[in-house]
């Protein structure tokens, strides 16, 4: 293995933040309180939600890691740290979000599999690397190539922690050709994260970063990059990470029926308050992030607190001191906006609602039942959290 290898057990994890909300121990995944989401626009470092199937890989010496880039290519090569730096360095602000956000109030509907996620498997960092268009150009595959001379169609990425889902083998997924090749698409071999070297468990020292879509195709710890016909078969591709309809169980599903999951749709979820909190009636500030997949801005933030019926619109933010403006040249297209509403709390309040609406006026379901599917990904329903009158300092 060039450099870097994937350990049989956990004997070897980084230290991680106390105030981690651990959901997993081995493999270790957990999320920051909600109430930290909304504290900076850019998510730091050790409150970022971590992900991870295996154990952590470990490198030995960072001179000897390389990643090879085979496959369908004229000239497959074997590429150093320092020659990903030597190409033009990018910094591109993008949310990541598991598939699985939100998934433990999709498990209250019915009975769900996989780890129970509360809002917080999400944050927005600003990433450092070279774009995957750079590299594949330098390597013979020019800008927007939808299929190579040799039949390429698709892009594998592949790491090298052992997941019990690939039998002990490696994470791994693909992204299409034509957008691994499109330097708008801004699909990064990063090797920084807010400005610092990635950390082990992000990644280090290379992962892939795909703005605007599933978190699982994000492949940390990079070993290889192929150039391949079709889409990689690998479990999370194939056998994971698809959205079904409510019908599918475990005794019906085909998961050829379908495809797996690229983009993520709009979202957005209240962080300034927990799923039942205690308020003083009079005004309160609602707090929270909001982000849709593909590009595409967010328009608006509607706020409730009659279930529905009417509503007020939150402002939207992505720095201090800047407006946002949905699809402008000065907002960060792949970044989520933090938004803010105050809202005046009486005797009769009992919930309140967020829901966001993107640049393509798609907006989230009102019903966390019509999208509930039996992996419990992609739980975008409008977030509802439950008030309770009382003596907080709220
Ligand atoms: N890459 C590897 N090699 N192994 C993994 O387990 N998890 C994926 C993705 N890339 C994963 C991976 C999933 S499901 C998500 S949501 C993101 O990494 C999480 O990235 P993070 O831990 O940096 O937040």
């Amino acid at each position: 293995m060039p450099g870097i290898r994937g350990p049989s057990d956990y004997s070897q994890e980084p230290s991680r933040d106390p105030c981690l909300k651990i959901n997993a121990k081995e493999p270790f995944n957990a999320e920051p309180p909600r109430s930290a989401l909304v504290q900076s626009y850019v998510t730091p470092v050790h409150l970022f939600y971590k992900r991870n199937h295996g154990p952590i890989p470990i490198i030995d010496h960072i001179d000897n890691y390389s990643v090879s880039v085979t496959g369908l290519i004229d000239n497959p090569t074997k590429l150093f740290i320092k020659d990903i730096k030597s190409l033009p360095k990018y910094n591109v602000t993008a949310t990541l979000q598991c598939a699985g956000n939100r998934r433990t109030a999709m498990s209250k509907v019915r009975n769900v599999r996989g780890v129970g996620w509360d809002v917080s498997a999400i944050g927005n960092a600003v990433w450092g690397g070279a774009k995957l268009a750079d590299v594949l150009e330098l390597l013979g595959v020019p800008k927007l190539t939808g299929s190579t001379r040799l039949g390429g169609r698709h892009v594998e990425f592949v790491s090298v922690d052992r997941c019990k889902e690939e039998n002990g083998g490696p994470y791994k997924a693909s992204i299409p050709l034509n957008q691994a090749t499109n330097p708008e698409a801004d699909v990064l071999l990063a090797y920084e994260m807010n400005g610092e070297i990635l950390n082990r468990d992000h990644g280090y020292p290379l992962r892939l970063v795909v703005p605007g879509v599933i978190g699982a195709r994000s492949v940390k710890w990079l070993d290889s990059i192929n150039v391949i016909a079709e889409e990689c078969q690998g479990f999370f591709m194939q056998k994971d990470y698809k959205m079904f309809p409510p019908s599918v169980n475990w005794d019906n599903i085909d998961w050829s029926s379908r495809r797996p999951q690229m983009d993520f749709p709009v979202q957005s979820a209240i962080c300034s308050l927990e799923d039942v909190q205690m308020v003083k009636p009079g005004k309160v500030s609602i707090k929270g992030y909001a982000v849709s997949g593909g590009g595409r801005g967010i328009e608006r933030v509607d706020i409730s607190m009659d279930g529905g019926k009417s509503w007020v619109e939150a402002s939207r933010t992505q720095e201090p001191e800047k407006d946002y403006i949905s699809e402008h040249s000065s907002s960060d297209k792949w970044a989520w906006v933090l938004f803010e509403a105050t809202i005046d709390v009486s005797q009769s309040t009992t919930e309140v609602i967020a829901k966001a609406v993107d640049s393509a006026a798609n907006v989230q379901p009102e019903n966390v039942e019509s999208v509930w599917n039996l992996r419990g990904v992609l739980n975008t329903s409008w977030h509802r959290v439950l008030l309770r009158l009382g003596h907080s300092n709220l």
